[in-house]
């Protein structure tokens, strides 16, 4: 049974407090849904929880301190939603860190911080809650937000963030009818430039995986990137992000200004496909 209305049901949005998440919180919460904010930054979380005073709307949002690379936290975070609220129906794996920079100095420390979060907490969210929004019968639906830099061939400072969520892409697509046969919907956001603090990577970068870094000056410049006045609001993504569950649609792509790109990838691709004919040949 996939999600036709959102009365009633309760999300859970990972960096939910800021940027995408919170738009996609706050859109989900106007149409009806119970939400539960789950992100790293009590900072972000405390000015979040301050949007949603007044007007009753506070009643729907709760919010919870998550790292979502811990396991150990996200199965506590999950056993508490199963606790109060009988399990999640909707689960937005939204957490994500726009680490960039040069990449023959990129470290470990910089592919585990990359790839901890973007993919590691994906996984981390499956893993915690598909148990439950599986057992309870309810149906439901798991958004991921990957990126339209998983989609393109992106230049080398931005190796890792690309690889971590084309890896995010190829997931969920891989999932989509195995859970869709338990009631399950799966979607992958692809976002454009979309105005949030994305740029305040480093802020998110645990003191472990600071040591060592190779981006310690690629992220020092991050910081001091200005928002652009053109790019989406976050609340336009979040009504996008609830269509798109109404939906089940696999992808919900919020620009087109990369298509040719795009294209152009996919057709590199299947220029260097054989044809049919030569995998027959090969009894195949
Ligand atoms: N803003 C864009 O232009 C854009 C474009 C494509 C994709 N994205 C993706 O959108 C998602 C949301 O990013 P955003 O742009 O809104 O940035 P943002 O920094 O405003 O929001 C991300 C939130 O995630 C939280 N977070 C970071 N690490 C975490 C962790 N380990 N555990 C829990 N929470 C954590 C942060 O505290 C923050 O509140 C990310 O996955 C990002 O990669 C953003």
């Amino acid at each position: 049974m996939y999600i036709t209305d959102f009365a009633g049901r309760t999300a859970f949005v990972t960096g939910g407090a800021s940027g995408i998440g919170l738009g996609i919180a706050k859109v989900l919460a106007q149409r009806g849904a119970r939400v539960v904010i789950a992100d790293l930054r009590s900072d972000h979380i405390d000015n979040a929880l301050a949007q949603f005073a007044g007007g009753g709307r506070s009643n729907a949002v709760t919010a919870l301190q998550l790292d979502v690379t811990s396991r150990e936290a996200y199965a506590e975070a999950a056993a508490r939603m199963q606790a109060d609220f009988g399990g999640i129906d909707i689960l937005v794996n939204n957490a994500g860190v726009g680490l960039e920079g040069p990449v023959l100095q990129a470290t470990y420390a910089d592919y585990d911080f990359g790839f901890g979060v973007n993919i590691g907490g994906v996984i981390n969210g499956f893993v915690s809650f598909m148990p439950q929004m599986i057992a309870h019968g309810r149906g439901g639906h798991i958004v991921s937000t990957a990126s339209l830099a998983a989609e393109v061939v992106m230049p080398a400072h931005l190796a890792i963030y690309a690889a971590s969520k084309a890896a995010v892409c190829h997931y969920c697509e891989a999932v989509k009818d195995e859970l869709g046969s338990h009631g399950l919907g799966v979607s992958i956001l692809l976002p454009g430039p979309i105005k949030s603090n994305i740029h305040q990577a480093q802020q998110n970068r645990p003191e472990h995986l600071r040591i060592g870094s190779g981006f310690g000056e690629s992220e020092a410049q991050l910081a001091q990137r200005q928002v652009g006045d053109s790019w989406m609001e976050p609340e336009e993504v979040g009504n996008m992000v609830a269509d798109g569950i109404l939906a089940n649609r696999t992808y919900i792509v919020t620009h087109g200004i990369f298509k040719d790109w795009q294209r152009a990838r996919a057709q590199a691709v299947l220029d260097a496909t054989p044809d049919v004919a030569d995998a027959a040949v090969r009894g195949i």
